[in-house]
C-alpha cells in the first residue's frame, strides 16, 4: 500500500495502489449500545471499481450499485428495499444511500447520512478484519403474499384515545431503562397522570436478538424487563414497547418476523399494555400489497389478544393502503396516517393540517387516527406553534404521546400538555374526529382520503362533543396576526350560543351567528360553543 505522510503526521494510505485493494470484510461497531452490533462491509476491488455489500445486525444485506475508489477515498451507493409512502402499493421504490469513506492508517472512515433532524452522526471507523474475497450475495428470496385473513374481533381497549409518552421523539436510540423510569417518575408527579396520560412508551432500539428457544432478548439498555414493567405500574401507569411485522425493526434490531405468537406471550409475561407495531422491513418479505399487509397486521393482532394480557395494538405502516377501512378488523385500535413527524412547523403542519382530511370516517371509540407523536417541548417550533400542534391533535382525536424529554420541561410546556380542557375535546365520549370546515373540503378531496390539500393560511376546524356543543378550533398558518371567524352555518348550528375559551380558560359570553378573534401568526384560539 502507498501511505503519504501529510504535513500534520497524519499517515494516509492509497487504496488503489494496493494491490489487493480494498478487498475483504471490514466491520465497524454500530452504536453506543452493544458491542456486537456490528456494520458490516464486504468489499471486492478491481481496478478501482468496488463491488459488495454493507449489512447492519439483523438486516437484509443492502448491495452497493456504485463503488469507486479515488486516491484515498471510497465513495459507495448502497440500496435498500424501500418501505413505501401513504397509498404505496407493490414493490415500493428502492432507497439508495450514498456514503464516502477515507482510508487513514488502514482504517476506513466513513461519513454516515444525516439522522433523524439532520444531525450528522460521527464518523463510522472500519477495520479489516478478512483478506478473503467476499461471495456473491444470494438472490433475496421472493417476497410472501398473503391472500386471506380472520378479522381479529375488538380487545375492548381505547375507548378514548390513549395518552402518554413515546422514547422516539427526543430519544431516538439512545433510550434506557434509567430515562423511561425517570419518565414514569415524572408523569406521575407532574400533573401528566393526573392529566390522563397513561402509556409509557419505549419505541425501537430495546431488542438484542433470540435465545437458542427463539425468545426475544432485550439488549444491554433494558436489562430486566419485567422489573421495568413493575417500576412503571407501581407509579399507576402502564408501559409499551415496539416491534416489526419484519425481521428487523426500522432501526435494525430484532422484529417479530415468525415469531409472533412467542413475542405477544413474552410482553405479556413482562406485564407489558402497548404494542407499537412498525412495518419496517416487513416490505422486504411481504410483497406489501394491502391483503397481505393486513394479514401480517393480523397475525399480531391475534397473537395479542391470545397472549392472556390486554395490550392496546398500534399499528406503524405510514397510512399505506388506505389503513383506517381495514385497520380495526386487524384488531388496531390506533394506526399512524402518515410518515414520521419533524419537530418543525413545515412537518407538524403537513401533518396535522394536509394530510388527515377523509380520514374521519374511520374514527370512533376503540379505534383512532394517528398523525404521529407529539413534538411539544423537543425546542423546534414555539410556544405558540406547540400550542397549535396540541389544539389540532385533540381536534383530530389523536393519541396524545408525548414526546419530549419528561423530566426536563419548562412550565409553558407542561401547561400545554396538560390543559384538561383541551383533553376533554380529545377525549370526548362521541369520538367524533374534527373535520375543516371552513375553507369547506371539496368532495373530491374528502374521498381521496389523506391526499395531501393545503386549505390555506386561515383554517377552521369543528368537531360535534357528546354533550351537544361543538368545538372549534380558529387557526392562523399565516405570518401575521389575522382575525379569523368560525361561522355557525359553517358548524351546523343556528341562534345564539356561549362560548368558552379553552387556552384562556375564559368564557367569552353568548355570540349569535359566529365567533371571530384575532390569532397571532402560526396560532390558534380553541373554543367550546355550548
Ligand atoms: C419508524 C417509525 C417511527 C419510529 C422509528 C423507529 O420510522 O415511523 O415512529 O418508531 O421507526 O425506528
Amino acid at each position: 500500500m502507498r501511505c503519504l505522510r501529510f504535513c500534520a503526521g497524519v499517515l494516509v494510505c492509497a487504496a488503489a495502489a494496493n494491490a489487493q485493494g480494498l478487498t475483504g470484510r471490514w466491520e465497524a461497531r454500530m452504536d453506543t449500545v452493544d458491542e456486537a452490533r456490528k456494520i458490516v462491509l464486504a468489499l471486492t476491488e478491481q481496478g478501482g471499481k468496488v463491488t459488495g455489500y454493507m449489512s447492519r445486525p439483523n438486516s437484509t444485506a443492502a448491495p452497493l450499485v456504485e463503488g469507486a475508489v479515488s486516491g484515498n477515498t471510497l465513495t459507495l451507493v448502497t440500496e435498500t428495499p424501500g418501505r413505501g409512502g401513504r397509498g404505496a402499493t407493490t414493490p415500493p421504490a428502492p432507497i439508495r444511500t450514498s456514503y464516502s469513506a477515507v482510508l487513514q492508517d488502514g482504517k476506513l472512515v466513513m461519513t454516515m447520512p444525516a439522522g433523524r433532524g439532520g444531525v450528522v452522526p460521527p464518523p463510522t471507523v472500519f477495520t479489516r478484519v478478512s483478506t478473503e474475497a467476499p461471495k456473491p450475495l444470494p438472490p433475496p428470496p421472493p417476497r410472501i403474499a398473503l391472500t386471506t385473513y380472520q378479522p381479529v374481533p375488538y380487545n375492548g381497549m381505547a375507548k378514548a384515545p390513549p395518552m402518554g409518552w413515546n422514547s422516539w421523539n427526543k430519544f431516538a436510540s439512545r433510550v434506557t431503562d434509567k430515562d423511561v423510569r425517570g419518565m414514569a417518575d415524572a408523569m406521575a408527579s407532574n400533573g401528566m397522570k393526573a392529566a390522563g396520560y397513561m402509556y409509557i412508551n419505549i419505541d425501537d432500539t430495546w431488542e438484542l436478538d433470540r435465545d437458542a428457544n427463539g425468545n426475544i432478548r432485550t439488549n444491554s439498555k433494558f436489562p430486566d424487563m419485567k422489573s421495568l414493567a413493575d417500576y412503571v405500574h407501581g407509579k399507576g401507569l402502564k408501559l409499551g414497547i415496539y416491534s416489526s411485522p419484519g425481521p428487523f425493526t426500522c432501526a435494525g434490531y430484532e422484529g417479530s418476523f415468525k415469531h409472533e405468537a412467542q413475542d405477544a406471550k413474552q410482553y405479556a409475561a413482562w406485564g407489558i399494555d402497548y404494542l407499537k407495531y412498525d412495518w419496517c422491513s416487513a416490505s422486504n418479505v411481504y410483497d406489501n400489497g394491502s391483503m397481505s399487509q393486513q394479514a401480517a397486521y393480523a397475525i399480531m393482532g391475534d397473537a395479542l389478544l391470545k397472549s392472556g394480557r390486554k395490550i392496546l395494538y398500534s399499528l406503524c405502516q405510514y397510512g399505506q393502503n388506505n389503513v383506517g377501512e381495514w385497520g380495526a378488523k386487524v384488531g388496531g385500535n390506533v394506526w399512524r396516517t402518515t410518515g414520521d413527524i419533524r419537530d418543525q412547523w413545515q412537518s407538524m403542519v403537513n401533518i396535522g393540517f394536509s394530510q388527515q382530511v377523509g380520514r374521519e370516517k374511520f374514527a370512533g371509540p376503540g379505534h383512532w387516527n394517528d398523525p404521529d407523536m407529539l413534538e411539544i417541548g423537543n425546542g423546534g417550533m414555539t410556544t405558540t406553534e406547540y400550542r397549535t400542534h396540541m389544539s389540532l391533535w385533540c381536534l383530530l382525536s389523536a393519541a396524545l404521546l408525548a414526546g419530549n424529554d419528561l423530566r426536563d420541561m419548562k412550565p409553558e410546556i407542561l401547561e400545554i400538555l396538560t390543559n384538561k380542557e383541551v383533553i376533554a375535546v380529545d377525549r370526548d365520549k362521541l369520538g367524533k374526529q374534527a373535520v375543516r370546515v371552513s375553507p369547506p373540503v371539496p368532495a373530491e378531496e374528502a374521498a381521496a382520503v389523506g391526499r395531501s390539500t393545503t386549505g390555506g393560511e386561515i383554517q377552521v376546524f369543528s368537531r360535534p362533543l357528546a354533550d351537544g356543543g361543538h368545538a372549534v378550533g380558529l387557526f392562523n398558518l399565516g405570518a401575521a396576526t389575522a382575525k379569523v371567524t368560525a361561522k355557525w352555518s359553517d358548524i351546523g348550528i343556528k341562534g345564539s350560543h356561549k362560548v368558552r375559551d379553552l387556552w384562556a380558560h375564559a368564557d367569552r359570553g353568548a355570540f349569535a351567528g359566529e365567533f371571530s378573534a384575532d390569532v397571532p401568526s402560526h396560532g390558534v384560539v380553541m373554543i367550546k360553543i355550548k
